[in-house]
């Protein structure tokens, strides 16, 4: 069966989009509107206004005696429109004929963690040693189709440009897997740290949106979980990234960017 991802580098193919050559495969950077509806959570959490603020939430959610749970105010549906970008690269198949390393017929959906983008999945090669996953998957025949999770990268190219997206009621956990379903048909899912939570969590809510699973970076144990989240050192995000969180004709820091942390929260 044809996959969504399929259809749509057939698109770019069609529409005459440049495909980039890597050694093994052909690449097309995309924008793909996604449309979702999503089961989130509504927070009162209140969005922290300076540093201290977030310290001493980082702090609070790591206490033993939190109480995070107590600005739960229900759930609510999330339908909205978001464009995703993507990059999808196809393997060159002639340089795979070898048909017991061809994997032509499957796509490997690569979703990153928190503080990174898609560019996870393409490090560079340093001092001879090559980090770079998408190479490697396509060097044994797999095309890949990594994606930047929603606010994060060039996905709805960043909050910047939409003031209207709320980072902490909106940019959640149901609503990344619900974007991954929408751009799913039949594929293997790798994830890497909260991409492989987010890649467990669409299994377990849609059984039928894979083949196959790669979790990396990931522990089925979450009791470390709020430790590594006051660990990962939040800031404001329009005082961390004016670039994205500053609106460039006012110089005024949109409300998107106050919750969010040092790529924590909604990125
Ligand atoms: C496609 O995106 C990659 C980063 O993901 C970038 O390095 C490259 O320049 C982009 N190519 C085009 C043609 O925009
Ligand atoms: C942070 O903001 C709060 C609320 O406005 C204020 O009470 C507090 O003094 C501020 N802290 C710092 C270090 O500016
Ligand atoms: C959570 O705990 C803090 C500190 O004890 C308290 O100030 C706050 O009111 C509590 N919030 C809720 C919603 O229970
Ligand atoms: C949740 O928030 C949405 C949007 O702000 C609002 O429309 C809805 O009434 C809220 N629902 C609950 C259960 O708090
Ligand atoms: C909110 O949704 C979650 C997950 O679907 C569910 O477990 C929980 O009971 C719901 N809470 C409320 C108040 O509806
Ligand atoms: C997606 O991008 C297109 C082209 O730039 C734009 O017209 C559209 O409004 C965007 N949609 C969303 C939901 O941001
Ligand atoms: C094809 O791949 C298999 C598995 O990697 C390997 O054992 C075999 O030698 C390869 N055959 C050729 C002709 O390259
Ligand atoms: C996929 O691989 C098979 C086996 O090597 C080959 O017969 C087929 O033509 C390939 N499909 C494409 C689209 O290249
Ligand atoms: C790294 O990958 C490139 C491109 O696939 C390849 O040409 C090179 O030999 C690789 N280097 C090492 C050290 O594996
Ligand atoms: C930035 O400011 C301009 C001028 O007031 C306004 O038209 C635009 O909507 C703002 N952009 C965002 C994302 O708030
Ligand atoms: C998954 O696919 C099977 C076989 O087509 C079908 O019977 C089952 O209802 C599907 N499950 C879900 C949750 O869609
Ligand atoms: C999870 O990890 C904690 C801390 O290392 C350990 O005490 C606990 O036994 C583990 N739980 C399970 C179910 O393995």
């Amino acid at each position: 069966m044809l996959s969504n991802i399929f259809t749509v580098g057939l698109a770019a193919i069609l529409l005459g989009l440049q495909g980039s050559e890597a050694a093994h495969a052909t690449c097309y950077n995309l924008t793909i509107p996604v449309t979702i509806s999503a089961s989130n959570t509504n927070l009162s959490l209140p969005l922290p206004v300076n540093q201290s603020q977030v310290i001493d939430f980082a702090t609070a959610s790591a206490s033993i005696a939190n109480n995070i749970t107590n600005y739960v105010e229900g759930n609510y549906t999330l339908d909205a429109t978001y464009n995703i970008s993507a990059r999808l690269c196809l393997p060159t198949y002639a340089a795979n004929s070898n048909s017991s390393t061809n994997r032509n017929d499957t796509v490997q959906f690569l979703i990153h963690g928190i503080g990174f983008d898609k560019s996870y999945w393409d490090l560079p090669c340093i001092n001879g040693v090559n980090y770079s996953y998408t190479e490697a998957a396509l060097a044994g025949g797999y095309a890949t189709f990594g994606i930047d999770r929603l606010g994060v990268g060039l996905s709805n190219p960043s909050l910047r440009d939409d003031a209207t997206i709320d980072p902490k009621n909106e940019i959640q956990t149901p609503a990344h897997i619900e974007v991954v379903h929408q751009l799913t048909n039949i594929v293997i899912h790798v994830g890497h740290s909260y991409g492989s939570i987010l890649s467990n969590g669409l299994v377990a809510k849609h059984p039928n949106a894979s083949d196959g699973l790669i979790l990396q970076g990931y522990s089925a144990n979450g009791s470390w979980v709020p430790q590594t989240i006051a660990g990962l050192l939040p800031t404001i995000a329009a005082q961390d990234q004016s670039f994205r969180f500053i609106n460039a004709s006012t110089g005024v820091a949109l409300n998107s960017g106050y919750l969010l942390s040092n790529n924590m929260f909604p990125v």
